[in-house]
Parts: structure tokens; C-alpha cells; sequence
């Protein structure tokens, strides 16, 4: 066996794999996937079942801890997050610093990464104890700090988080409910959207959490860490693809429109992409998307409502498959596909589908930062480059250039 590491410091040799396609950053025990055969297991647990059967503080236990909880730990865990969900007052003022216009993810941004700057109690990395009250504080704290971005954008008060309801219920109520006025949490909404928490909650070493894991590797705090995910997060090939996929779907507007798309899609000198295709390594379809399309349909049948835009996404996923363009590329609907056709019959904007999906990540992000901190192997990440600027010159003082 040759430690390849070693063998490559000591020949000087490194491996030239820009985007990662093909290099392991480090050994993890959370999420396993098979791209070819569309398989997505957490801690050995298919998301299928996970996504039908349990519930997000389950998935959330299972990722930070190893197993499954039984009834007793999950009361326990459910109530440990439960005492963490108020924001400290200040950071109320915090917000108002923001442009009312402002993008919910540039408020998150900021406002969590503003956390370090709150509880200094569980910024050392090197305690046990810090680090589990900080992975405690970031999962409920989320669902407080993406609803008051919510509450902010939309110009209505802030409401305090009412912990008698379950984790999903309670953003729901934070979110859309208005003080002195009772919010009656819609059962069927709560289900789908702690649906969508698991079926975002982690998915091994994607774009952000591989952000996450090289901001950890040099020692900075938890709060700093999950900000630089949520950054990373917001982009259009990321996390960004729900809101992008729905704005693109509304934009085509009609299934007669498609065969426009495709063709734009296929032309390589177009830069359009459809939005919610394809992904780095599933190449067959992903299961989250399998789960999420089959949501749809419940939301929208026990909330009696319909959207016209599901009938051009099932169209559009019908032409692409069936085209040899996406054939050959292996290239099928990801989870973001369909996910904001539900966030959007729940009523939120656009603007808040990223936001969402960091809500839910924080639990991956947070587990595996908690995998690294605590990994013997784990180095300061320092990728090495190809030089490929000028060889040494000389300088040239500014009035002989
Ligand atoms: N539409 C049209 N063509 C596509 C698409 C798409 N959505 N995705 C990939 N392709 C084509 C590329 O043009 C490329 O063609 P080429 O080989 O002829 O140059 C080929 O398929 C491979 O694409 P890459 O960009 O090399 O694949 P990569 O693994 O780097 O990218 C990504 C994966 C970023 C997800 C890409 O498929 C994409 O941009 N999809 C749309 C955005 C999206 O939905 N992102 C969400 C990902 S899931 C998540 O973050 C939760």
C-alpha cells in the first residue's frame, strides 16, 4: 500500500482536477452515493425511506450522531433545539441594517455569520461541549433567521418562535403568520415541507460543503464556517437551481414553448442551461427528485390547488429524456427540478427557495463539519495550482513602462 500523499511530497508531483471531479477530500461516514444507480443513502438509510417515514429531527440526529434516535433521545434532541430557537435581541437590529430589497441569502449571509459575534460561548473548536451547543444553535436558529429574512423583505414584524409546535410548523407559523392572529399550521403543508428539509439535508461533499469543510480546516469558528457554505450555496449551479428552475418554467409558460428550450439548451453557443438538469454525480435520475415530483402531486391534491407550471415540468422532463442530447449526456431532473413548484403552491417567493435549502443543509453542513473537526487526517485544505503566468522579470520603474 503506498501512502499517495507521502509518495507525491516526496516526488513533488501533484494531481492536475479542477472542479474535484475526481479527487477525494477526505473520508466520511455521513452520505453515500451511487450516481449511476440513482442511490442516495444517509448513514446507510435510503432517502426514499427517510423522506416517507421519518421526520427532519430524525435525519438531523442521524446525520450529527450516527444512528437513529429511539423516542426517548428524540424528545430529548427535539427539546435541545427547541430551547435554542430565539435569535438574541440585538440581532433584530441587525437586519434592519439591510436594504428592505435585499436578497434573502445576502440577510443569511451576513446575519449568520454574525452569530460568531453573539455567542462566544461555543466559538472554541476545541471543546467538545462548544461544538455540540454551536451544531445545536445552528440547526434551530435557522428556521428563525431565514423567516425573519422572510418578515424583513416583506415589510412585517418579526415573530418570536412559539415552541410548542414541531420544528417545520414553527418556521411556517414564523414565516407566514402575523401577530394577534392565531396561525393554524396546515398538517399537510408541515409534512411536505419537513419532506423537503430531509430530502436537502445533506448530499456528502457538494459545492458548499466542501466550502464549509476548507473554511473549517483552518481552525475558524462554526458560525463562520456555515456562512461561507450559505455563500457558496447561492449559486445558480447550486442552490440556486430551485429558483432558477421555477423562473425558468414560468418563462417557457406553456408545453407548446418547450421544443425552444431544448433547442437553446442543445446549442453550445448559447449559454442557457436547463435549470434543475443534470448534476455533477448522479447520471441517472435522483432519487430526491423521484420523492419531490411525487410530493408535488400530494401537496396539490389535498391543498386542491394546481399550478400549470407542473404540467410544462413533466412535459419538459417527458421531451429531454426521450432526447438523445440528454440520453448521451446522462442527464435527468435533480431535486431542485421540482422542489419550487411546492415552495411556490406554499407561498413562498423565489427569493426564499435558496434560503430553504440552506435551512436544511445546515444540518449536513454542520455533521460534517463536526466529521472533520474530529478526523486524526484532517490537514488545513490547500489546494496546489499550475502556474501558468510569466516566468521571472524584473521590475520596471512606473515612468519607463
Ligand atoms: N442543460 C443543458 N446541458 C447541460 C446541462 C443542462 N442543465 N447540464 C450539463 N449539460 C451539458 C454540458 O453543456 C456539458 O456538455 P459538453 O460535454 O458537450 O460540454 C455536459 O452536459 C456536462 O456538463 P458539465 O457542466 O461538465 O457537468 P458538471 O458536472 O460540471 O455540472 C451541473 C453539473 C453544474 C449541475 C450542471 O449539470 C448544471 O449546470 N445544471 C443546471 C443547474 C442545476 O440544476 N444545478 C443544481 C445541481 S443539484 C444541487 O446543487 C442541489
Amino acid at each position: 500500500v503506498v501512502d499517495i500523499r507521502k509518495f507525491y511530497a516526496d516526488t513533488g508531483m501533484f494531481t492536475y482536477d479542477p472542479g474535484f471531479t475526481s479527487t477525494a477530500s477526505c473520508e466520511s461516514a455521513l452520505t453515500y452515493i451511487d450516481g449511476d444507480e440513482g442511490v442516495l443513502l444517509h448513514r446507510g438509510y435510503p432517502i426514499g425511506q427517510l423522506a416517507e417515514q421519518s421526520s427532519f429531527m430524525e435525519v438531523a440526529y442521524l446525520l450529527l450522531n450516527g444512528e437513529l434516535p429511539n423516542q426517548g433521545e428524540l424528545d430529548g434532541f427535539t427539546s435541545t433545539i427547541t430551547r435554542h430557537t430565539m435569535l438574541h435581541e440585538q440581532l433584530a437590529t441587525f437586519y434592519r441594517g439591510f436594504r428592505r430589497d435585499a436578497h434573502p441569502m445576502a440577510v443569511m449571509c451576513g446575519v449568520v455569520g454574525a452569530l460568531s459575534a453573539f455567542y462566544h460561548d461555543s466559538t472554541d473548536i476545541t471543546d467538545p461541549q462548544q461544538r455540540m451547543i454551536a451544531s445545536h444553535r445552528l440547526i434551530a436558529k435557522m428556521p428563525t433567521i431565514a423567516a425573519m429574512a422572510y418578515k424583513y423583505s416583506v415589510g412585517q414584524p418579526f415573530l418570536y418562535p412559539d415552541n410548542k409546535l414541531s420544528y417545520t410548523g414553527n418556521f411556517l407559523r414564523m414565516t407566514f403568520g402575523v401577530p394577534a392572529e392565531e396561525y393554524e399550521v396546515n398538517p399537510i403543508v408541515e409534512r411536505a415541507m419537513d419532506r423537503i428539509f430531509i430530502l436537502h439535508a445533506d448530499h456528502e461533499q457538494n459545492a458548499s460543503t466542501s466550502t464549509v469543510r476548507l473554511a473549517g480546516s483552518s481552525g475558524a469558528n462554526p458560525f463562520a464556517c456555515i456562512a461561507a457554505g450559505i455563500a457558496c450555496l447561492w449559486g445558480p449551479a447550486h442552490g440556486g437551481a430551485n429558483e432558477a428552475a421555477l423562473n425558468m418554467l414560468r418563462e417557457i409558460g406553456t408545453p407548446d414553448r418547450i421544443p425552444e428550450y431544448i433547442a437553446r439548451a442543445k446549442d453550445k453557443n448559447d449559454p442557457f442551461r436547463l435549470m434543475g438538469f443534470g448534476h455533477r454525480v448522479y447520471k441517472n435520475y435522483d432519487p430526491r427528485a423521484t420523492v419531490m415530483q411525487k410530493t408535488v402531486r400530494e401537496v396539490f391534491d389535498s391543498l386542491k390547488v394546481s399550478d400549470p407550471v407542473f404540467e410544462t415540468a413533466l412535459r419538459l422532463e417527458e421531451i429531454a429524456l426521450n432526447d438523445p442530447y440528454f440520453v448521451e449526456k446522462k442527464l435527468f431532473p435533480n431535486v431542485d427540478f421540482y422542489s419550487g413548484i411546492i415552495l411556490s403552491a406554499i407561498g413562498f417567493p423565489t427569493t426564499m427557495f435558496t434560503a430553504l435549502f440552506a435551512l436544511a443543509r445546515t444540518v449536513g453542513w454542520i455533521a460534517q463539519w463536526n466529521e472533520m473537526i474530529t478526523d486524526p487526517a484532517q490537514k488545513i485544505g490547500r489546494p496546489r495550482q499550475l502556474y501558468t503566468g510569466p516566468t521571472q522579470r524584473d521590475y520596471v520603474p512606473v515612468g519607463e513602462r
